[in-house]
């Protein structure tokens, strides 16, 4: 594999947009698709006013997801009554939960794709251009479009995302995605780290490991692969070749075969090896499945990142048990003294949900002493909204009156933002390496990067460079001909400022 494929090629053909809603797990999905369609001779065009086909993969884990993609799609039923053959589809996880409704309501959708049908997609495509309507909605047991390389969208060619598993088993009783992504799955290993050296290989300096709960990511070798010596006997050379593969990895990895499993912390330390200049991310995990053995993975090698991204959805136990989380308060505070232990320096973030159904206000307060007791860096802050179908939806009242879900948000929210500033507050004066990505969005005269722990650093554009004019002289700094510091670098830099959302900082 070569450069061109993880970038779109250029050349002719029919042009596909895809327009991505929801998690990081859909950019990756759209990505695979753009590879899938590119093998069969679509091209990719980042303008929706040319392409043949739009794509519009979906979210529904709220409400407010699914009712933003029902205005898009009459905007661009529109587009298509103006534009004759333009072929419109709708992919992901709202195609799966309402497929028929959709078709009905929405006349202009040729084709329905759910997120295990992608491959499938050319031959939806061609179905419409005979006249029909695409659909399939077939979740698998078994598809992670492991061997697919996804052609990279992202504007900087820093930092990609790498899918390492698909669907869900925890069943959260909130939940839409075991229902729309279908059961768990893990992608077979080779695959991941031949991914991951190829975006090493063509300059990409992150990744990002992906699945719905990376921490129960377990590869089972099939039995019969099973580097047994009174197996070796019977194997057909195709298969001694891959045991043979898998044979050389060394010492931990081969205990693990020996149990003929490969988990998500042997996983992440053979991405980390790949190289020291390649830093590596995951998520998300379920506070369930954080173990030790991670944490020890994770602080045994400087390039895996120290920010752990760890849904509480809730402070109170009883409102954790309704939800069907499978841990208690006390469980959660636990685990985040383990990784307080093993990594002192990590920064912790989390997902919280307001008002689900038949919370207290004293069930509410225990939320915010829960952030105030673990100091969350970083959260992502929602209203419960009511997916039907759920165990919350069937068994449930969703009775927290909108109005005092918003407040309760908004309490959220604001203690966040405190919490935020605290901790940014505490990073000035240390001096922290940075990952350079792009132009800080205020002004040409800046780059930003992320610190280990994923917050963001605004410094300027110029580098240092001792002797240099410009450079020593604070208003022209970065002016003229100073050499720029560019996506890709990694450099040293000290913290001067903060805001609740970013850091100021300058090169040392
Ligand atoms: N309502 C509100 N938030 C939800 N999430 C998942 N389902 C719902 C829902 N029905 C949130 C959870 C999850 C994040 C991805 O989205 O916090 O961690
Ligand atoms: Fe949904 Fe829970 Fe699975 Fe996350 S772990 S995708 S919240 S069911």
């Amino acid at each position: 594999m070569d450069f061109k494929d993880i970038r779109p090629a250029a050349g002719v053909g029919r042009k596909i947009h895809i327009e991505t809603y929801g998690c990081q797990m859909n950019v990756v999905d759209s990505e695979t698709v753009v590879a899938i369609m590119q093998r069969e001779g679509f091209v990719w065009t980042d303008n929706v006013r040319e392409a043949d086909v739009i794509l519009l993969n979906t979210c529904s884990i709220r409400d407010n997801a699914e009712q933003r993609i029902r205005h898009r799609l009459d905007e661009l039923s529109a587009m298509k009554r103006r534009r004759k053959g333009l072929v419109l589809g709708l992919i992901g996880c709202m195609a799966e939960r309402l497929r028929e409704q959709i078709l009905e309501q929405h006349p202009a959708v040729d084709i329905i794709a759910g997120p295990d049908a992608y491959r499938s997609l050319p031959l939806l495509v061609g179905e419409v251009s005979e006249g029909g309507r695409g659909v399939n909605v077939e979740l698998s047991k078994e598809e992670t479009y492991a061997e697919i390389s996804p052609v990279r969208l992202d504007a900087n060619g820093v930092g990609a995302f790498v899918s390492i598993m698909r669907g869900c088993n925890n069943f959260c009783s909130y939940c839409v995605v075991p229902y729309t992504r279908g059961r768990e799955r893990s992608r077979d290993p080779e695959t991941i780290l031949r991914e991951v050296r190829e975006l090493f290989d063509a300059g990409y300096r992150e990744v990002t490991l992906l699945g719905q709960n990376v921490n129960s990511y377990n590869y089972e070798l099939r039995t019969d692969d099973k580097p047994r010596d009174i197996e070796f006997t019977r194997m057909s050379e195709a298969r001694r070749k891959k045991t043979k593969l898998i044979t050389n990895y060394e010492r931990g990895y081969a205990e693990k075969q020996a149990n003929n499993c490969i988990d998500f912390p042997e996983l992440l330390r053979r991405v980390a090896e790949i190289s020291p200049l390649l830093r590596v991310r995951f998520a998300t995990s379920h506070p369930k499945d954080m173990s030790d053995e991670l944490l020890a993975v994770m602080a045994s090698m400087p390039n895996i990142c120290r920010a752990i991204h760890l849904p509480a959805q809730s402070g109170s136990s009883r409102v954790l048990e309704r939800m069907n989380r499978k841990y208690t308060r006390e469980w959660y505070l636990g685990r985040i003294a383990a990784i307080r232990r093993a990594m002192p320096d990590a920064a912790i973030s989390t997902d919280l949900i307001a008002g689900f159904c038949g919370e207290t206000p004293e069930e509410h307060a225990q939320t915010l002493s829960l952030m105030r007791e673990v100091g969350f860096e970083f959260a992502f802050m929602f209203k419960y909204s009511e997916r039907p179908d759920t165990a919350a939806a069937r068994t449930m009242a969703d009775d927290v009156p909108d109005e005092v879900k918003t407040a309760r948000l908004n309490e959220i929210i604001a203690l966040q933002n405190e919490l935020s500033l605290a901790s940014n507050r505490r990073d000035v004066g240390r001096e922290f390496e940075i990952l350079v990505e792009g132009f800080s969005k205020r002004s040409r005269d800046k780059v930003f990067g992320r610190t280990l722990q994923n917050k963001v650093v605004v410094i300027p554009r110029a580098k240092n460079h001792p002797g240099c004019e410009p450079c020593s002289q604070p208003p022209l700094h970065g002016r003229g001909t100073c050499p720029d510091h560019k996506p890709g670098d990694y450099v040293k830099v000290r913290i001067t400022g903060c805001s609740s959302a970013t850091l100021q900082g300058e090169e040392v």
